[in-house]
C-alpha cells in the first residue's frame, strides 16, 4: 500500500511515523508513505498558501492554487491514482469500518488543512472525499491524518507480529475490548479473575464475550444498536 500526504508540516510526522508498528510496517515494505510540503508548489516570493476570506471574517483560507498543483503532481508519481480523502471537521465520522475499508485500498493520498479552513473550491474540484476524526477542532488536519495511518497499517497482513492481535481489538466486533491481565496474579491485593487461570478455554471465550457486552452496555451503548457481530 502506498499513502500520500500533502501537508504545510511534512516535519510534523517524522517521528509518530518512526516509531513503533509504522515504523516497521515501512521498513518491511508493508507500506509506503511519502510526504509532500504544499508549500512546496507556491508560485510567489512569500510561498503563500493562505489568505483573508472573502466577505470578511477572522482567521485565513487555504488557497487553491498549491493545494491543486500539489495534488496533481503527487498524482503523477504514481500510475495507480488512487483514493483521495481532504482531513476536515466537515468530513464523515472516521471509525473502525472507515479503517477496514481504506486498508483495502492500494493508495491513498490524505489531505490535511490548516487555518480556518480550505477554499471551498479544494473540495469541489478535487473530487476527494471528507473525513473528521471527531466532534472537536484540532489546529489542522495532521493529526488526523496520523490517527487514519495508525488505524490503516495495524490492519495490513503482516503489520502486527500477531496475526489475531487486530481481530480482538475493541470495535472490530462491533463492541469494547474485554479486560486484559498479565503477571502478577495479586497486584496490590487486586486478583486476576479466577476464569483466566482455569484453562478451561470455552469458559474463558464466553466470559470475554459477556465482559465485553457489558462494558459496552455501560459505557458505550450506541455501539450495540449498531453491532457487526
Ligand atoms: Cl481532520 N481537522 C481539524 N482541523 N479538526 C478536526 C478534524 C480534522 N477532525 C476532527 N476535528
Amino acid at each position: 500500500m502506498r499513502i500520500d500526504v500533502l501537508t504545510l508540516f511534512p516535519q510534523y510526522f517524522e517521528s509518530p511515523l518512526g516509531c513503533s508498528i509504522v515504523k516497521r510496517a515501512q521498513d518491511e515494505g508493508i507500506i509506503e508513505i511519502v510526504l509532500t510540503d504544499i508549500r512546496d508548489f507556491t508560485k510567489d516570493s512569500y510561498r503563500k498558501v493562505d489568505d483573508k476570506p472573502y466577505g470578511g471574517g477572522p482567521g485565513m483560507v487555504m488557497m487553491p492554487g498549491p493545494v491543486f498543483d500539489c495534488f496533481e503532481h503527487v498524482q503523477r508519481l504514481c500510475p495507480d491514482q488512487g483514493r483521495a480523502i481532504m482531513l476536515s471537521p466537515q468530513g464523515q465520522p472516521f471509525n473502525q469500518q472507515k479503517a477496514v475499508e481504506l486498508s483495502r485500498e492500494n493508495r491513498l493520498i490524505l489531505i490535511a488543512g490548516r487555518y480556518e479552513g480550505f477554499d471551498e473550491r479544494i473540495r469541489d474540484g478535487l473530487g476527494a472525499e471528507q473525513i473528521s476524526i471527531g466532534d472537536y477542532v484540532l489546529n489542522g488536519g495532521e493529526p488526523a491524518v496520523l490517527v487514519v495511518i495508525d488505524a490503516i497499517v495495524r490492519l495490513l497482513p503482516g503489520a502486527l507480529g500477531d496475526e489475531d492481535s487486530a481481530k480482538d481489538d475493541s470495535f472490530s466486533n462491533g463492541l469494547l475490548e474485554y479486560p486484559q491481565y498479565t503477571r502478577p496474579e495479586v497486584f496490590r491485593g487486586m486478583k486476576v479473575p479466577d476464569i483466566l487461570l482455569s484453562g478451561d478455554h470455552g469458559k474463558i471465550e464466553k466470559w470475554r464475550r459477556e465482559q465485553s457486552l457489558e462494558r459496552t452496555k455501560k459505557i458505550r451503548p450506541d455501539l450495540l444498536d449498531t453491532e457487526l457481530g
